[in-house]
């Protein structure tokens, strides 16, 4: 059975044990300044994401901002990953690593970023579009930062993790597309990856119930073909196994009494693309 603690003190970092942690207005104040940051990061991107730089540049920008901020990439040093944020173009899935690659005309693009901000991680992650980019490619991603936003509509107390899951999915597969089972939302918080983990496809009313002061991410990852991912050999870079392009967007929100608090949203309205 789903099990629940009450957070009384936020300046402890509870190991993940399956527990579902409800935060107070302490972790929520921490969760507010983490998301800014990273919003703030992915909306300095803008400009930056344009054919022939390469993702290494965008990765020294994310590293640059976040420490400048006083902030800690948390994906520096993670689990052996050596970059601060995650970038990932076309057929790639998700946890595409930066390096000499550079972008094309043509391509679409996720950044993923989370910033430690004062012990909390702030997880989000964007589209952008590199130039010219076929019609197919942005319904595509049209299509996925709406499965993310009619997810974040169902994200209220009494609601389960499986009513978000399922809009998702209905909203995806309602346009022949595929939600991809391999990577899941997570508990965020004082640690990156908490309890409970978040579906992107599922039955409504499964899984545990939404209640207040729950703090996770929604990050579906949609595919135009099949769900099916492969990681390389790189260990991290996951790719859909039949290339069909694949599109993310991710936001870490709060369970609030009567909906949910959006920590991610950009301060400058460039949630989805085109940013122009
Ligand atoms: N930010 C990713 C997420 O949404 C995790 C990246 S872990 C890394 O959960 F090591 F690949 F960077
Ligand atoms: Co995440
Ligand atoms: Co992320």
């Amino acid at each position: 059975m789903t099990q629940y603690i009450t957070v009384t003190d936020d300046d402890r970092v509870e190991a993940r044990n399956g527990v579902i942690k409800l935060h107070g207005p302490d972790g929520f104040a921490g969760m507010r300044k983490a998301g800014r940051l990273a919003a703030d990061i992915l909306d300095a991107l803008v400009p930056h994401v344009v054919p022939g730089v390469s993702t290494q540049d965008l990765d020294d920008i994310v590293y640059q901002m976040t420490v400048e901020a006083g902030a800690i990439p948390a994906t520096l040093g993670y689990r052996g990953y050596t970059k601060s944020c995650c970038i990932s173009i076309n057929h790639v899935v998700c946890h595409g690593i930066p390096g000499d690659k550079t972008l094309k005309d043509g391509d679409i693009v996720n950044i993923d970023v989370t910033p430690i901000v004062g012990g909390w991680h702030g997880d989000t992650s964007r589209m952008y579009l590199v130039g010219d980019v076929p019609l197919k490619a942005k319904k595509l991603i049209d299509v996925t930062y709406e499965c993310l936003m009619l997810g974040l509509e169902q994200a209220r107390p009494g609601n389960h993790l499986g009513d978000i899951a399922n809009a998702i999915q209905r909203h995806a597969e309602g346009q022949r597309y595929s939600v991809v089972r391999d990577f899941c939302g997570h508990g965020v918080g004082r640690l990156f990856h908490d309890s409970p983990e978040v579906i992107h496809a599922g039955r409504p009313g499964s899984g545990p119930e939404l209640k207040p002061g729950m703090i996770f991410t929604v990050e579906p990852m949609i595919n135009i073909g099949r769900p099916d991912v492969k990681v390389l050999e790189d260990g991290w870079t996951a790719v859909t196994r039949d290339r069909s392009l694949s599109a993310q967007f991710e936001h870490s929100i709060g369970i609030t009494e009567d909906g949910c608090e959006v920590f991610t949203k950009s301060p400058k309205g460039l949630d989805k693309p085109p940013y122009a």
